[in-house]
């Protein structure tokens, strides 16, 4: 199995990948070339990884193309590879009063997306070879939506943006960066689900968000 150091060599994104701190326009992406159809396409008929044999459809995204706010989450659960929407189960409904709470909804100046456009079989966790597969996608969306902000949900999406083996405990309560844009890590939904009392610690998270984009956008 391919360690994640791995992963980010095979697509030779290291370098500029591992740039953590650095200060906002200092690293641009490395360009995908996608155009929004293009990317649809390309994950709507995806055989990269062994996951599209057993998905129902690929679930790019949803929400505000031009949204300052991204939101990172891990992978479609059953729910999503039905209905093709990102975070519409269970968890959906809690990010969803997570957005609602610091004044965001879904698909007004926010867009969701997954670190894996495919859900992985029994909602186990997602493999490094499919990370790596489907990170291109998740590289293109960022590229092309260009947000203010970034909110890691999960251990998953944290690890993959920071390219880190970092525990979320420690990751979150921080502003990072990605690419140059702020990257707030938190608990994901499903875990807050199970774990209650990290809810406090989200709702930290959430209000760090809030003030750092605050301070980016002075009018908002
Ligand atoms: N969990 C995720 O990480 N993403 C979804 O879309 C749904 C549940």
């Amino acid at each position: 199995m391919l360690s994640r150091d791995d992963v980010f060599e095979e697509l030779g994104i290291g370098p500029v990948w591992r740039l953590r701190g650095a200060p906002a326009g200092a690293a641009p992406a490395p360009a995908t070339g996608y155009t929004w159809d293009r990317l649809a396409d390309a994950v709507a008929h995806c055989t990269k990884c062994k996951l599209h044999a057993t998905r129902t459809q690929g679930v790019l995204g949803v929400g505000d193309r031009n949204a300052d706010w991204l939101i990172i989450g891990e992978a479609p659960g059953a729910d999503e590879d039905a209905q093709g929407e990102p975070f519409v189960g269970q968890a959906g409904r809690l990010l969803d009063a997570m957005l609602a709470a610091i004044g965001l909804a879904r698909g007004e100046n926010v867009y969701i997306a997954n670190v894996l456009k495919s859900r992985p079989p029994g909602n186990r966790n997602p493999e490094p070879d499919e990370i790596a597969a489907c990170l291109p996608y998740l590289q293109a969306q960022i590229e092309l939506i260009r947000p203010k902000l970034i909110v890691a949900l999960g251990r998953f999406a944290a690890q993959t943006l920071l390219q880190t083996d970092e525990a979320i405990g420690r990751l979150r309560g921080r502003v990072h960066r990605h690419q140059g844009i702020p990257l707030i890590v938190t608990y994901h939904p499903a875990y807050l689900l199970r774990n209650l009392p990290d809810k406090a610690r989200a709702w930290e998270d959430l209000c760090l968000a809030r003030r750092t984009y605050t301070s980016l956008t002075p009018e908002s």
